[in-house]
């Protein structure tokens, strides 16, 4: 059993709090950490926590615990992870780990300096549908990866500590593209390197610093293509969808509207929906397991049961750190316009892992593609090895 101190009462300490609380768990909250007296209270009353308090480095330093949940605003990630790491506990940050990669630099380093447990909190690598098509893929069902699509889109965050650059560290890129990012790292390959970057970012609604729309490339060592397409300005609710395409198959995956449980209502039932629905009436994509279907449930099974089997959850701060240096350069991108390089300290593999796909048809041709054609012919598009000439060969039904 983990004891564990929880910092935040906001959106995410609330999902956390029900995931590992919730099936009976053995795990159990001990102590709430939240800047309110009365929400810290209140909270630990809803969720049988028998301590709460409003100051941060007490919540950390309880004797009773012995791992660290971080769901604090991103300026504040920094400062709870070192003060857990200093404490010798196993600390587990929310995404984005930073805003920088400079500075989740130094969140890695401090917790590995002081030999504690890291765990990154990214959900949605942890989705029911995304382990499942993970394995998938694991076991070649879709060959080489060549095209990772990742997109998280809705109206904007529930917060003003979002929306202001200084605390978040940037908009949409930051907030959402961190997922999707890491969702595309995890179909193309972690042991990949991602080399460069071309990404697009606007201010396009709203009144702010920051860009709330953004769509980005990151290319791997492979050749392989990660693209993430995240908004603050899509309007209809929260839309999670991922495409991966390989040599061999492809993989669509939609986890929250239109997943299969479609309702329409005239007059609503005066609560709440989903995360980030616009409407309570009209046609709604209400979630059954909200907690399973972001990835939380597993994520924590994971996190939890790699810390009792001491080993590597399956994300990790040096993951974290990764996808910081990755969105360091998409920033740089969109302000350059140009493909940037990016910029970090490389611990996977070196080799680029790229070859040529060269099908034998005959002697001399290697297969380009075969068609099916209306009539019943079926064609097959060919190369000549002698002089590479593209010809075509037709075989009547
Ligand atoms: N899918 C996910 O993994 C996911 C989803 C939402 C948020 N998050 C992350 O969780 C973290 C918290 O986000 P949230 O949605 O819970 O935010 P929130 O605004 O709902 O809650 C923030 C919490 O931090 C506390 N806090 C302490 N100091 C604060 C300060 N100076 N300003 C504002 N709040 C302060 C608040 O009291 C509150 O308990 C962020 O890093 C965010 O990116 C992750």
């Amino acid at each position: 059993m983990h004891k564990i101190t929880m910092l935040g009462t906001g959106l995410i300490g609330l999902f956390y709090t029900m995931s590992i609380h919730g099936n009976r768990s053995r795990d159990q909250v001990k102590v709430i950490y939240s800047r309110s007296e009365e929400r810290g209270s209140k909270f630990a009353q809803e969720w049988n926590i028998p301590r709460y308090t409003t100051d941060l480095k007490a919540a950390i330093e309880d004797p009773e615990t012995d791992t660290v949940v971080v769901g604090l605003p991103n300026n504040l990630h920094e400062e709870a992870c070192t003060l857990a790491a200093q404490a010798g506990k196993a600390v587990l940050c929310t995404k984005p780990l930073a805003r920088t990669g400079a500075e989740a630099k130094r969140i890695l380093d401090v917790c590995e300096k002081a030999g504690v447990f890291h765990g990154y909190l990214e959900d949605l690598v942890y989705t029911p549908k995304t382990l499942k098509a993970l394995n998938s893929v694991a076991n070649g069902a879709l060959g080489k990866v060549l095209w990772a699509r990742s997109r998280e889109t809705h109206p904007g965050p529930h917060s003003s500590w979002f929306w202001d650059k200084e605390m978040s560290g940037g908009g949409a890129i930051i907030d959402l593209g961190c997922h999707c990012v890491e969702i595309a790292r995890n179909f193309i390959g972690k042991d990949l390197r991602p080399v460069e970057v071309m990404c697009w970012a606007d201010t396009q609604v709203h009144p702010i610093d920051a860009e709330d729309h953004s769509i980005g490339l990151v290319k791997y060592a492979n050749g392989a293509i990660g693209q993430f397409e995240v908004s603050w300005t899509f309007r209809g609710g929260m839309d999670l969808r991922d495409e991966v395409s390989g040599t061999e198959g492809t993989i669509w995956l939609n986890h929250w509207l239109r997943t299969g449980y479609e309702m329409f209502t005239a007059v609503g039932e005066g609560g709440y929906v989903a995360e980030k629905a616009e409407s309570d009436k009209g046609w709604l994509f209400p979630v059954g397991d909200e907690v399973g279907g972001l990835g939380y449930t597993e994520m924590f099974n994971d996190m939890f049961n790699s810390m009792d089997a001491n080993k590597k959850p399956r994300e990790d701060f040096y993951d974290g750190y990764v996808v910081n240096c990755i969105l360091d350069a998409c920033f740089k991108s969109a302000a350059s316009k140009q493909w940037e390089p990016i910029e970090l300290e490389w611990r996977g593999s070196e080799d680029a892992g790229k070859e040529a796909f060269m099908t034998e048809f005959d002697a001399d041709h290697f297969l380009i593609k075969e068609e099916k054609m209306p009539d019943g012919r079926t064609k097959y598009i060919l190369k000549e090895k002698a002089g590479g000439k593209v010809v075509q060969k037709v075989v009547e039904a």
